[in-house]
């Protein structure tokens, strides 16, 4: 029986589902027991429904005031806790709760355009507008600071002269979609 994987998102879910997918049968490997979101009409809630995995969702005040993010973890035997488009700060309470056993994904390559306020979006665009030639995808431990773990793995893809915010974040997402899934098994 491999490791007992938590994912936490935030929205959409589009990574989040694809390693639920990844994992539905690699259970020698991980095994998604729970997914927990801050947002009680978050997308993502259905897409662990569709892969039977329960889900549990909290508030910003809960996550950082109580300690029900803490109990659900336990109580579903979570080992490794993933961050696939978590847009919260990870309280340093929980963050010692997992050493080296809690990873996040950014959409882009750190230490650039990190930290507060860069999530999502914001990211590409900030990207966009220092006119790099090139973004991609990083990988990393979770500490008390945003975006600043060390880092596990990092993939690049162009930034082209025509694109767009959301141009730009599609291309980041394909490489989301083909590494985190396979960087997780490799970490866990
Ligand atoms: C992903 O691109 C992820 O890297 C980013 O949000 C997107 C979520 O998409 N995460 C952050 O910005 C974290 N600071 P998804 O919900 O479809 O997976």
């Amino acid at each position: 029986m491999g490791k007992k994987i938590a994912i936490l998102a935030s929205g959409n879910g589009s990574n989040a589902e694809n390693i639920m997918n990844y994992f539905k049968d690699k259970e020698e490997v991980g095994k998604v027991v729970v997914l927990l979101a801050n947002h009680d009409d978050a997308p993502v809630l259905k897409r662990a429904e569709k892969f039977g995995v329960p889900t549990v969702t909290f508030s910003k005040k809960e996550l950082e005031e109580t300690t029900k993010v803490d109990e659900a973890l336990k109580s579903y035997g979570a080992e490794f806790v993933v961050l696939s488009g978590f847009m919260l700060k990870m309280p340093e309470r929980l963050v010692a709760q997992y050493p080296n056993a809690m990873v996040n994904i950014h959409p882009a390559l750190l230490p650039k355009f990190g930290g507060k306020g860069m999530y999502g979006h914001h990211v590409h665009e900030a990207v966009i507008a220092a006119g790099e030639k090139e973004s991609g995808i990083t990988i990393h431990y979770v500490n008390e600071h945003y975006d600043s773990g060390n880092i596990i793995f990092q993939a690049k893809c162009p930034v082209e002269p025509t694109d767009t915010a959301d141009t730009l974040a599609a291309r980041v997402h394909e490489l989301e979609y083909r590494w985190f899934p396979e960087v997780i098994a490799e970490t866990l």
